[in-house]
């Protein structure tokens, strides 16, 4: 038997009520915030990610969907959304919209070859935004609360923003200086990576996984120490901003994200829930003020975030939290005789086009196994139709919660019943 391929997963029709309900809320979010959705494609040219994510990078290096096409050019399976979303922003001339700042939404599977384990899938499915074209802390806070604003509206409250800044060019090269004095050393004790890192960009040591424990990391110079003047008083405007809204924060000094694109803001958005799983962290973003230069566009700038569904699935497992999911239908048809069937088949395409949903038996099956599939369809009314109802003229309505029934016409039932009372 075929099966599906590791890391990755299909989402059953008893789940994908779940996911239709987060996307709507996930738009509706960013019709509140007036960010607009765009829409790329799920390959682009391999080089956009090379320059754009970094090829120090996990991301780069060792997790890209990568393949050569009949053309001979080599492409690759989007890992994020960032990238992307630039490209098109430059390719769209975005930047010379007289709306500024561009505000942008996106969803859709991204693809990274990681070892699989709860939270981390080959494909999984991203929600980010993207607000280029201005640089004010105002905008930063902006999307942070956006961010916020989505998680909180499903009811979670065991979150942790954790903000760090990274400073702008400046700031970031002194501290890069200071992280290769650190760990120039000793870096023969560091893995292999880490070892081509310490030259191209040191900052992704304080990333690695492999060498997390080595004393040297606990030790190494911190971030905060580093920031120029102007850096710090952009960090501080976001901060007081922040405070402001009464959205708390914790400043993590470790915080540098996995990708090269970053400076000033850096955030994460963590579970404290118990029982979580290893991987708490439930969206990372921060601000890219060389991207877009990078990419051979104009020098703009940008913010945004990214977020797994996935993920925030299993924060609102873990929190316990049930989404509000209406998967009742309005009628259920039960039937008795060929007639009646037939003749319920015409009365359902007059319900749904009527906005009605309904539903019938299409196996035959004898009345009680029709009344338990009723239950399990979660119907609200049940009506029985038989020789006499069809003669008469007249059906009995069933409420499925009260189990009362009423009497109705057949031709206009739906009319008749009182759905407030359901
Ligand atoms: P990232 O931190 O690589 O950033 O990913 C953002 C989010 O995507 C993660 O916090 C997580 O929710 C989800 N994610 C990433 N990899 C996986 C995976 N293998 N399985 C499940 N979920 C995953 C970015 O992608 C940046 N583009 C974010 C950004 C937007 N920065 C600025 N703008």
């Amino acid at each position: 038997m075929i099966q599906i391929p590791r890391g990755t997963k299909d989402i059953l029709p008893t789940d994908s009520s779940k996911w239709q309900y987060i996307e709507e809320v996930l738009r509706e979010t960013c019709r509140n915030f007036n960010y607009k959705e765009i829409r790329t494609p799920i390959f682009e040219q391999t080089e956009l990610f090379v320059r754009g994510v970094g090829d120090t990078t996990d991301i780069v290096n060792k997790e890209m969907y990568t393949f050569t096409d009949k053309g001979d050019r080599s492409m690759t399976l989007r890992p994020e959304g960032t990238a992307p979303a630039v490209r098109s922003y430059i390719e769209n001339k975005m930047y010379g919209d007289p709306n500024q700042p561009i505000k942008l939404f996106y969803q859709g599977p991204m693809f990274r070859y990681e070892r699989q384990q709860k939270g981390r899938y080959r494909q999984f499915e991203q929600f980010g935004v993207e607000a280029i074209g201005v640089e004010d802390p105002l905008i930063d806070v902006e999307v942070i609360s956006l961010l916020l604003d989505i998680y909180k509206s499903f009811g979670l409250e065991k979150l942790e923003l954790h903000i760090n800044s990274i400073g702008d060019f400046e700031s970031r090269e002194e501290y890069q200086k200071a992280l290769r004095e650190h760990f120039a050393p000793s870096i023969g004790e560091f893995c292999s990576d880490c070892q081509s890192r310490l030259d191209k960009n040191p900052m992704r040591i304080l990333d690695c996984k492999t060498d997390a424990n080595h004393p040297l990391m606990k030790t190494a110079p911190n971030i905060q120490e580093y920031l120029n003047d102007a850096s710090k008083e952009y960090f501080e405007a976001v901060k007081e901003t922040l405070t402001k809204m009464g959205i708390g924060f914790v400043v993590d000094p470790n915080l540098v994200r996995g990708l090269d694109y970053y400076t000033h803001t850096a955030f994460e958005l963590m579970s404290s829930a118990e029982g979580f799983g290893a991987i708490t962290t439930l969206a990372g973003g921060g601000r890219y003020n060389g991207l877009i230069e990078m990419l051979d566009g104009p020098s703009e700038t940008g913010i945004g975030f990214g977020m797994s569904i996935e993920r925030l699935l299993l924060a609102l497992e873990a929190e316990g939290i049930e989404l509000p999911i209406d998967d009742t239908i309005d009628f259920y048809l039960v039937t008795m005789g060929e007639v009646a069937r037939t003749e319920a088949s015409v009365i359902l395409h007059r319900l749904r086009t009527n906005g009605y949903r309904a539903d019938m038996d299409y196996k035959a099956r004898g009345m009680k196994a029709q009344i338990k599939d009723a239950d399990r369809k979660k119907a609200k009314y049940m009506i029985v139709l038989g020789d006499s109802e069809l003669e008469s003229g007249k059906i009995h309505v069933r409420n499925m919660e009260t189990r009362e029934e009423v009497e109705a016409n057949l031709d206009r039932f739906e009319e008749e019943v009182n759905f407030d009372e359901a």
